[in-house]
């Protein structure tokens, strides 16, 4: 294993009727609470007004940014921090999916910072302090609710930057099943595969001796494999969206990378295809995974068959690395088939006419990335080519 230290500060308050603790979890002290939110879902399964009821009871004033898009941007974190300078907030609430929080994360920091806050995301400036901030999360998928990243957009220059700070770990996490009741299908879908792809992202390393964590991270994924088919046919089960939840924040609360680092290649190429495309994150996932481990798996094929043998449950007798890998490959692209996430960029009317820009936004100026194998701009290209 690699040397590590696991902090992580985020208290995560799980199950339903937790609402409630949202009186006793926003600091007694904080007057001015700005609550973020997206395109209305909130307002429509009546969340909106349980929490800001619960917010006046405890005396709040309470000022609010909607809207916040899937794949949030920076004209939207720009529009937050502003709030907050014009009123003085003391308390940032998120309420809603990954691209909700993220954009708190990124007004949290951006209102505690003299210049623009896209100096921090783009890594040329470091975040020195943030506003405090809780989450109320109602989508599973990306982790957001108990890790410190953010992925935020800036759609006039085509770029969108994962980052984070010591600063954007959320106080509190409330997940309560029960507010993810009214995911739709395909939401649902693209949640699944991405709490899936980051437990790939993080199996695919090369530390040594980890056998615990190999185990926590295939039982991540053999639980969503058992669980998605069956809440994509009963959407309002709560035992079932229970499940996924908790594996979505498991999936990225730094608890599958201890000991080990993942390679993250496949999150790069997907934010580099929705910068130029804007399209949902789980969609993308879907379109470049199985196709960055049949790239990687052509080099060296041996975790494409751990993966094969111990997740898909393929018989490796008789057969090379190489062909039991492919079986776990195409027994991974059949599972998001049978979901009906998307297959190829051209379920986006993606072709390879801005094939260069985004392989650009790829590399990002560098000559090659990836931590369990090294991509080059060929590789890429190749990854991207593949997926058209
Ligand atoms: O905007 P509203 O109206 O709320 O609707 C949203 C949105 O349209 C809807 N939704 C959310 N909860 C709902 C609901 N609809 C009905 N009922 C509910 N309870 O779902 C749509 C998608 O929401 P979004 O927040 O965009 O989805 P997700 O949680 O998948 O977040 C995606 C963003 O997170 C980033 C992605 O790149 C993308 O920008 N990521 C963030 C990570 C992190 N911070 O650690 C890691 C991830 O790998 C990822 O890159
Ligand atoms: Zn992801």
């Amino acid at each position: 294993m690699d040397n590590f230290t696991y902090h992580n500060p985020t208290r995560l308050i799980f199950g339903q009727g937790q609402l409630e603790s949202l009186k006793e979890e926003i600091p007694a002290d904080a007057r001015r609470v700005l609550l973020i939110y997206g395109g209305g879902s909130i307002k429509r399964n009546g969340l909106y007004d349980q929490v800001v009821s619960l917010l006046q009871q405890t005396g709040k004033e309470v000022y609010e940014l909607a809207g916040v898009e899937p794949n949030p941007r920076l004209s939207t974190v720009h529009r937050g921090v502003q709030l907050c300078r014009d009123h003085q907030i003391d308390f940032l609430l998120a309420v809603g999916g990954g691209s909700v929080i993220d954009c708190t994360k990124a007004i949290a920091v951006g209102a505690f910072y003299d210049g623009d806050v896209w100096e921090i995301i783009a890594k040329r400036d470091v975040a020195s302090g943030a506003l405090p901030f809780g989450t109320v999360l109602t989508l599973a998928a990306t982790g957001s609710e108990m890790n410190p990243g953010s992925v935020i957009t800036n759609w006039e220059a085509q770029e969108k930057l994962g980052w984070g700070s010591p600063f954007t770990y959320p106080r509190f996490s409330i997940l309560d099943p029960a507010h993810t009741l009214t995911v739709p299908r395909d939401q649902t879908v693209y949640g699944a595969v991405d709490i899936m792809s980051h437990a790939l992202e993080q199996y695919f390393h090369r530390s040594p001796n980890t056998p615990l964590v190999e185990r926590f991270t295939e039982s991540i994924l053999t639980t969503v494999i058992e669980t998605t088919p069956k809440l994509v046919d009963d959407l309002e089960n709560l035992e079932l969206r229970e499940t996924i939840l908790y594996a979505g924040t498991m999936a990225l609360n730094g608890t599958l990378s201890m000991g080990t680092r993942g390679d993250w290649s496949t999150h790069r190429i997907e934010h580099a295809v929705s910068a130029v495309y804007d399209i949902p994150h789980g969609g993308g996932l879907a379109i470049l995974f199985p196709q960055w481990i049949r790239h990687t798996a052509l080099h060296d094929p041996s975790k494409a068959k751990q993966l094969a043998v111990n997740v898909f449950g393929v018989d490796p007798s008789g057969k090379t690395d190489h062909a039991v890998a492919a079986e776990g490959v195409e027994r991974l692209r059949a599972f998001w088939d049978s979901l009906g996430a998307p297959n190829r960029l051209a379920d986006y009317d993606i072709d390879d006419s801005q094939l260069e820009r985004m392989v650009d936004q790829t590399m990002l100026g560098a000559e090659s990335f990836g931590r369990y194998q090294t991509l080059t701009r060929e590789d890429v290209t190749a990854i991207l080519r593949a997926s058209l």
